[in-house]
């Protein structure tokens, strides 16, 4: 059972801005470190509106908030207002973590080098891997980023809108210029060409997620590579069928939950300058993951 966090005169704040919260993981999560560590911190979730994006930055830095993590649907919107971004937030054109000082925002984007982290947990480190990015939306643009960073050998980006996968790779070919970046449709005969030339496969779409847990983004008709390993960034559930399928041909796999947690652990990091307790931080989101069927980051 996780220590709830006691509220005092002198408790800082930060919290989740994005419409819904009500299903965020991210509450818990970090709450649950802050009483571990016994901080005098709490985090709470806000939820804002379309129309009241930049009212809300504003009430923020008024109420002297330490910070907000931003998710759906304002991680592109709140850009506009904010006074710095780190290269990540900037080349993949999404927020999701702003740290307050002095009355200034600053902006990052902590899912890309929580990806990162969360491979490298699970012991896959993708430099000089070959990968394969199945989707090409928003986590799409973060892995990739984090991919090239991470110097992997190349990186193919899969999509059933292949337009979008053509844009994103034109987009970050810029700032890699020295990375192999490539695009292709999501289709039965470009993942089957993928086959011995393949060491990391990565689902970023939402394909698989509650409510439609029987689908997968990886065909049945299509073979697994076997030297492969499959990551799915999708964490509810926690073992998807791209996963249950992908360990059925005796692959090695690595769930979403820990890119969610990493994301988390970086923002916990900055915001508080403390060590996040990592394990702490996972055993809320897991006993979140059973007591809501729809929760989220
Ligand atoms: P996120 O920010 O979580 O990445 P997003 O930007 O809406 O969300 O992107 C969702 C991704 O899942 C996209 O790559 C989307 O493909 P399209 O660009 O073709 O829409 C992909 N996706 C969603 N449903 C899909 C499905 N049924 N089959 C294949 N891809 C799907």
């Amino acid at each position: 059972m996780s220590k709830s966090p006691k509220i005092t005169g002198k408790s800082l704040l930060v919290g989740l801005i994005g419409w819904p919260v009500e299903h965020s993981l991210s509450p818990a999560m970090h709450n649950a470190a802050f009483a571990d560590l016994g901080l005098d911190w709490a985090y709470v979730p806000l939820p804002v509106g379309h129309d009241n994006v930049q009212d809300a930055l504003k009430g923020l830095a008024a109420l002297n908030f330490v910070g907000v993590n931003v998710t759906v649907p304002h991680k592109q919107a709140v850009i506009r207002y904010l006074d710095e971004l780190s290269d990540a937030a900037r080349t993949t054109g999404a927020v999701n973590t702003i740290h307050i000082k002095d009355g200034k925002f600053f902006g990052y984007n902590t899912d890309a080098i929580g990806f990162l982290n969360s491979l490298l947990e699970a012991d896959c480190d993708p430099k000089g891997c070959r990968v394969a990015v199945l989707g090409a939306g928003g986590a799409a643009r973060a892995v990739v980023f984090a991919l090239a960073r991470a110097e992997a050998a190349s990186v193919t980006v899969l999509n059933r809108t292949t337009e979008r996968a053509a844009f994103l790779v034109d987009d970050l070919a810029d700032t890699f210029p020295d990375s192999q970046l490539d695009f292709s449709p999501l289709t039965n005969d470009s993942l089957a060409t993928l086959n011995d030339d393949i060491d990391l496969v990565i689902n970023t779409t939402s394909v698989g997620m509650w409510p439609d847990t029987e689908h997968t983004p990886w065909p049945d008709e299509v073979p697994i590579p076997k030297q492969a390993t499959f990551c799915d960034l999708v964490y509810n559930p926690l073992e998807t069928m791209f996963l249950t399928r992908a360990r059925a041909a005796g692959v090695r796999t690595v769930d979403g939950l820990g890119m969610l947690i990493h994301q988390g652990a970086y923002a916990f990091e900055m915001w508080t300058g403390q060590q996040p307790p990592i394990e702490v931080m996972r055993q809320a989101c897991l006993s979140g993951l059973v007591h809501d069927p729809a929760a989220s980051d």
